[in-house]
């Protein structure tokens, strides 16, 4: 088949495209806002974008309320910096917890029963049960194209430089972080999700080792 991503005339009852860029890392997002309250949720529209500085962005796709947009990104602005946790598998329910659509200020790290560590160089505490935590300083937003008639849907890009990293030391094996010991969990379409339980190596035909 192939239907035009413009009038999205696909024909199924939930819009594919989702479902058809998996799967998508979870950038577990901590802030603080300008008083020091605490801000955390889940962006499955994350990545990282360059090494060298490192730079990742989460990105916003709409708004809820009143809001001019999530807190996180607020957050983000406001402060200058926002914290990146990995969600491992044991974590995956209390993720869920922290989308729900909590009021600003509300601590969704205290809703969900999680510890706040201190971070290195941001104000915003790291989750202490997540494995890897990064701490960055915000960059820059970009405000991406707005549909005609989807302005609440408007999205934009939160970048940020990581400038700090966590490994918990029962993910290192060997002088690697070992992936099998934390089962990251990732999205897919449809409320569905993912771990990285099927690992192989596979090198580049032209590398030297
Ligand atoms: C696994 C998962 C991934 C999500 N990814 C995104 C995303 O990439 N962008 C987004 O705007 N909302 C995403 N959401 C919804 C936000 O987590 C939700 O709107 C949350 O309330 C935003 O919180 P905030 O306003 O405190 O930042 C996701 C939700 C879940 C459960």
């Amino acid at each position: 088949m192939f239907y035009d991503a413009r009038k999205r005339d696909h024909g199924f009852k939930a819009d594919p495209l989702k479902s058809l860029i998996v799967p998508r890392p979870i950038g577990w997002i901590s802030t603080v806002d300008p008083e020091g309250r605490v801000n955390l949720a889940p962006y499955s529209f994350y990545n990282a974008v360059s090494e060298f500085p490192p730079i990742v962005y989460f990105a916003i796709t709409g708004t809820y309320g009143d809001n001019p947009t999530k807190h996180s990104r607020m957050n983000a602005e406001a402060t200058g910096a926002f914290v990146v946790n990995m969600v491992s598998e044991d974590l995956k329910e209390r993720m869920n917890v922290t989308t729900a659509m909590f009021a600003h200020g509300i601590d969704e790290m205290k809703e969900a029963g999680l510890t706040p560590a201190l971070c290195r160089y941001v104000k915003a505490p790291r989750v202490a049960e997540s494995p890897v935590a990064l701490e960055c300083i915000w960059w820059k937003t970009i405000e991406l194209p707005i549909e005609p008639g989807r302005e609440k849907s408007a999205g934009s890009m939160v970048l940020g430089q990581v400038v700090g990293v966590h490994i918990d030391e029962s993910v290192i094996k060997d002088g690697r972080v070992d992936v099998a010991a934390f089962r990251p969990v990732a999205r897919l379409g449809y409320s569905e999700y993912t771990t990285a339980n099927n690992v192989w190596p596979m090198r580049r035909p032209d590398d030297p080792r």
